[in-house]
């Protein structure tokens, strides 16, 4: 894990705090949690586990955890599941989302506070303060009970592994990136994260992805990449679009790891 745990205000409401794991021959793999300011703060994912303690400092440097109001765990994957344990003490007053799935899952790794759980689901809303958040099911996941969010006051949605990619350069926005070398590290981690995209009935799949689009975020979120702005979107769901043809991502063999991890020996 790059020690990177950085907080960026992308807009009045929203801040990133962002997280990355180096991928050998592809770049980085962002993580991403972000935090939205308003009348009831609100919490969507916690971080990566092995860095739960930068993941609070960063938090910590933006807003007292006491003050949050809500934790949305899009899903309990440890790349989202980071800090919530040391979250939970720190923010008495936060309400945990989950659903039935997630809430079966997160149990493997800790008692979920069920007095302080909500359950909401794919196609239902939240009322948190001063916007409505809605649920929907992302186009591509790794997890049966990823959620996506939309939040209906800066309309920006918020994907979780969706539109995910291995990236040349961290950066926080799309805008900053070469974007047809992105987009291909899109399409790379979709496939792999979410390998039954290519025996799905592309017709479904693409009817998931043209309502999202409908939804015509201003910001697209994603747990895994650059902040896209409305403009943008376009081009990310067209590329996302042609992921059913591409078909599934081989494996990388032994011998290409025993190859990085020669490569890596000769590098230290
Ligand atoms: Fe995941
Ligand atoms: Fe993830």
């Amino acid at each position: 894990m790059t020690a990177i745990n950085t907080t960026l205000r992308l807009h009045d409401d929203i801040t990133l705090i962002q997280q990355a794991e180096p991928v050998p021959g592809k770049g980085f793999l962002p993580v991403h949690s972000y935090l939205i300011s308003g009348a009831q703060p609100v919490l969507i994912d916690t971080g990566v586990i092995r860095e739960k303690d930068a993941f609070m400092a960063a938090l910590e440097s933006v807003i007292d955890p006491a003050d949050l109001a809500w934790i949305i765990l899009t899903h309990p994957d440890s790349d989202h599941v980071g800090a919530l344990p040391e979250l939970l003490e720190r923010a008495p007053n936060a309400r945990l989302v989950l659903n039935w799935i997630s809430t079966g899952k997160l149990s493997a790794m800790m008692p979920p506070p069920m007095p302080r759980v909500t359950w909401v689901n794919h196609d239902e809303s939240l009322a948190a303060g001063d916007r409505v958040l809605h649920f929907v099911r992302p186009p591509m996941y790794d997890c049966p009970s990823t959620v996506a969010v939309f939040d209906s006051k800066t309309r920006t949605l918020f994907s979780s592994d969706a539109f995910g990619a291995f990236v040349p350069v961290l950066t926080t926005h799309f805008a900053d990136q070469v974007a047809e070398f992105a987009l291909e590290g899109m399409s790379t981690f979709c496939r792999a994260n979410s390998p039954w995209i290519s025996e799905t009935q592309p017709d479904r799949y693409l009817a998931t992805l043209k309502s999202l689009d409908s939804l015509e975020p201003s910001w697209v979120l994603s747990g895994h990449f650059p902040a896209v702005s409305r403009r943008e979107a376009k081009t990310l769901f067209a590329r996302a679009a042609r992921l059913p043809e591409e078909g599934r991502v081989p494996a990388p063999t032994h011998q290409a790891l025993t190859a990085m991890l020669a490569s890596l020996a000769r590098a230290a």
